[in-house]
């Protein structure tokens, strides 16, 4: 449904406040976290030194797909993410597929990103000789009753969405300068005690390593998307959500790769094998400051609480777009006149990650996220191919370079990806998609409203 059908469904609508920049640092605030914080340092093992082009490859991967979205958000410039493009080109069974894989993109790994900051938190504590009581520094499934931290993570963005987008994209902003900032910290300390030795052999692990660990840091690259998001609270989306998408991405990767030589540089590979926090350690032993280590836990707590935000901020706007279409109760869709956020959908989005974030193991569940993103990704490449073929003549704001070859390389990039991830990871996504299309038989399916309109009409409402 578009932003106009829904103000007259009296769903009310968002607000449009988001310039250019927000939009990057939505992007950015939903990526770099935990990936680079914490996935790097077991990467290492798996790739050798060549933890660099895992990156690079799973950024190629992610760039494959930026395009295909840059392209469809500014044809699409909804909320809905790619939700909606495949609703608009592919049909509503296939949309719910791409919608049910995005909670995965996005609440599950909210859910999943907040539990880590139970870690930082706990680390930062210590530092001042302080700690949690075993009951509240964890889930039951870690001997503890409730991961405190998570849950207050959650409930402080579920608070500042609901007080208003810009609000929420000003908070954002400031964390992503703090945890670029320290990112670039690292790399100009690592640097100080580079080795070019550590570099050599450069595949200890063969090829098939670096293609299993660009798997593993493709989780880093989780988020890009999330401008996509924004497009009924974007200033001028046509023009903004595709130049976004797209500089988030280099920026991204670009800070990615130089943190992943800058590591290599100052340790050998071999070394992370036993490093636990490799990024603070490297820090904190080429220093000798005691200081580092607590300015490190910090950013990475502001780090993760800005990923929290930006991907809950992200499926509050998947479900919205959902609601109005009928897939899910319509309270998700409905938009408070006063902060103009979707406020019931929000409070509820943070309820359950709240629940999931402080009771759950979601450790298979942060895999899976992976593996369904990938999907979503691929839906998008046919998404444009789709459109390019029955709709050429549609002005289009940004095209995907080298045309049809970039997003078939980008369909079978995530498919490769998808194939190198674990059996388990497998078996969880089977009975993910086993919920999801049973919730869609049960219950979207039958409220839907496209079951009230032809797909026509639907394209025709969203200006396609
Ligand atoms: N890309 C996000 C992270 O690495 C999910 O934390």
């Amino acid at each position: 449904m578009s932003q106009e059908a829904a103000d007259n469904a009296g769903l009310g609508t968002l607000k449009r406040s988001l310039g250019v920049t927000q939009l990057v640092m939505i992007s950015v605030g939903a990526t770099l976290g935990t990936g680079i914080l914490v996935i790097l340092g077991s990467a290492v093992p798996v790739a050798g030194p060549a933890i660099w082009i895992a990156f690079v490859l799973a950024g190629f991967t992610a760039l494959l797909s930026a395009v295909s979205y840059a392209e469809m958000a500014g044809m699409v410039p909804v909320s809905g993410s790619s939700y909606s493009y495949s609703y608009a080109t592919l049909g509503e069974g296939v949309a719910w597929i791409c919608g049910w894989c995005l909670v995965l993109e996005y609440a599950v790994s909210a859910a999943a990103v907040a539990v880590g900051a139970g870690a930082y938190v706990n680390q930062t504590l210590e530092i001042f000789g302080l700690s949690l009581p075993e009951s509240l520094a964890g889930g039951p499934s870690e001997g503890g009753i409730i991961n405190l931290s998570a849950l207050l993570v959650v409930l402080l963005a579920t608070v500042l969405l609901v007080r208003g987008a810009r609000e929420s994209a000003m908070a954002n902003t400031i964390m992503v300068l703090v945890k670029i900032a320290i990112l670039i910290f690292f790399a100009i300390v690592a640097f100080t005690a580079f080795d070019a030795g550590n570099f050599a052999p450069l595949l200890p692990m063969g090829a098939a390593g670096v293609t299993g660990a660009a798997s593993m840091v493709f989780f880093s690259y989780i988020g890009f998307d999330a401008a996509s998001t924004a497009g009924e609270e974007a200033k001028n989306p046509q023009k903004d959500l595709p130049r976004a998408i797209m500089i988030a991405m280099v920026l991204v990767t670009t800070i990615y790769v130089l943190v992943a030589v800058a590591a290599i540089g100052a340790r050998q590979w071999e070394w992370f094998a036993d490093s636990e926090a490799a990024l603070v350690q490297i820090v904190s032993e080429i220093t000798g400051q005691r200081w580092t280590v607590l300015v490190f836990a910090l950013a990475s707590v502001i780090a993760i609480i800005s990923v929290v935000l930006m991907t809950m901020y992200g499926q509050t706007r998947i479900l919205l777009s959902m609601g109005r279409d009928g897939l899910i109760p319509r309270f998700f869709a409905k938009v408070s006149p006063k902060t103009h956020t979707p406020v019931t959908g929000t409070v509820v989005t943070g309820l359950v990650v709240a629940i999931a974030a402080s009771l759950l193991p979601l450790g298979q569940l942060a895999e899976a996220t992976s593996i369904g993103t990938l999907f979503a990704f691929a839906l998008v490449g046919v998404s444009v191919m789709y459109l390019r073929k029955t709709q050429p003549d549609t002005p289009r704001t940004f095209r995907v370079p080298l045309y049809p070859v970039t997003p078939i390389l980008g369909i079978a990039a995530c498919l490769f990806l998808m194939f190198n991830l674990a059996g388990i990871t497998w078996i969880v996504f089977g009975l993910w998609m086993i919920v999801g299309v049973s919730i869609y038989l049960g219950y979207g399916h039958r409220h839907s409203r496209l079951g009230a309109m032809s797909q026509t009409s639907y394209q025709q409402e969203l200006e396609l």
